[in-house]
């Protein structure tokens, strides 16, 4: 019986949670994740601040940290884990992971981001896909054309394209969309081990190489295959314009096949999803994961509650599936998986060296470096007068000053 009447939820068991997952499929990942939660007596009170890859959310935590405000979870992906961490800030969840075998179930990628340096204070959700290229199966097939597997094919398919009237690509001209692009064109010309002296170790002697001007010059010759002129658009928008075949492929995390099967196209139907041409080979990832704030130890229990239950084999399973990502779970089933999932999770298990770690999603390094790399990425970019070899001196000099901070 009902009465009407619904006793408020304990402060203890009420975790504010701050994330950027605002697209519907991301919210309809989230709200499932809230109501297992929810069935375990913790109840989520969400916090998502829009803007894709967390540049707003990043911001908002940072001054919530500081004004003494630190919500109970948030999302913080990657190198942002180290650095919370390092100023003391995170939950140590040794426990939970000692108790549910952690060690043994994740990938050791996965285990490394977790576990920055003695304990491990983060929980992982999901790995996705970065260099993943999503083509439209029925335009293709109408120009008998396959789709790209390297940069020759490439511009074949983009020429043909072009001819037949329909704009090869979608994209946006956000910063950190453009620079995603240009970082898989980087993974793509050179693979992962160029791709960590450049975005990881940050060499000078890297950026000097005549592969990053390679890079950007094929940047440039890709903005002519998409709208003149290239609009800012938030990455939902995108995938609308990939969507309603405004565009015939489209080059972006697999966060974008959440949001089409959201859409009522599944995969493998109007579109399917392959590697980024030249990166058949690699796996640019980023992984989603949750770290608590230890700041008030009442909302301990909820916390281990919350960061036990995302690495369960059946929320891997649900959240995942809609989300677009794959499991962090070795012992996961890829024949449950669509094809761009099991693609994904089995390229991904083949371990270290094949896999590169996501700059523009902060896998690769610092917010600040991440972000003035991208300002760099983004204006050679927007204007074309701006030269590739300007370009790499500007990184270049990005590159020396941090270096001679990190050795500070
Ligand atoms: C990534 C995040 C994804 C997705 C994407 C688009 O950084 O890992 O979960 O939200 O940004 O905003």
């Amino acid at each position: 019986m009902t009465t009407g009447w619904c006793e408020a939820p304990k402060s203890e068991s009420t975790l504010q949670v701050l994330h950027w997952w605002t697209s519907d499929s991301e919210r309809k990942a989230a709200t499932l994740l809230a109501g297992r939660l929810a069935d375990e007596g913790v109840y989520w009170q969400d916090v998502a601040i829009p803007g894709g890859a967390g540049l707003g959310a990043g911001k908002v935590l940072k001054s919530r940290i500081l004004s003494g405000n630190a919500p109970a979870v948030t999302q913080a992906i990657g190198i942002s884990i180290r650095d919370w961490d390092d100023l003391g800030f995170l939950l140590e969840l040794d426990k939970v992971a000692n108790d549910n075998k952690w060690n043994t179930s994740f990938f050791p990628t996965v285990l490394a981001l977790i576990q920055p340096r003695k304990h491990v204070v983060a929980a992982p959700l999901g790995i996705h896909r970065i260099n993943t290229l999503f083509y439209n199966r029925k335009i293709l097939t109408a120009l008998k054309l396959s789709p790209p597997e390297n940069w020759d094919d490439m511009v074949v398919v983009a020429a043909k394209l072009k001819t037949a009237g329909i704009v090869p690509l979608a994209q946006s001209n956000e910063s950190w969309q453009v620079t995603a692009l240009f970082e898989n064109l980087i993974l793509a010309e050179s693979g992962p081990a160029y791709h960590r002296e450049l975005f990881v170790k940050q060499s000078v002697q890297a950026v000097l190489d005549h592969r990053l001007i390679e890079a950007l010059e094929r940047l440039r010759i890709m903005k002519s295959w998409m709208n003149a002129p290239v609009e800012e658009k938030t990455w939902p928008n995108v995938v609308r314009q990939f969507a309603n075949r405004e565009a015939a492929m489209m080059i972006m995390g697999d966060w974008a096949k959440g949001e089409l099967n959201g859409m009522g196209y599944p995969t493998d139907d109007e579109f399917s999803c392959a590697a980024m041409p030249g990166t058949g080979k690699y796996h640019l990832y980023s992984v989603d994961t949750l770290s608590m704030f230890a700041t008030n130890f009442q909302r301990g229990p909820a916390q281990e509650k919350l960061a036990r239950l995302v690495a369960t084999p059946s929320l891997q399973t649900d959240y995942n599936a809609i989300k677009g990502s794959v499991s962090v779970r070795r012992d996961a089933d890829p024949a449950r998986m669509d094809s761009c999932a099991r693609a994904s999770w089995s390229k991904f298990a083949e371990g270290v060296s094949v896999q590169a770690p996501s700059l523009v999603h902060r896998m690769a390094t610092d917010e600040s470096t991440r972000d003035a790399i991208i300002v760099v990425i983004h204006h050679f970019f927007i204007d074309d007068t701006v030269t590739a070899a300007e370009t790499q001196k500007k990184l270049a000099a990005i590159f020396h000053t941090f270096n001679i901070n990190n050795r500070q």
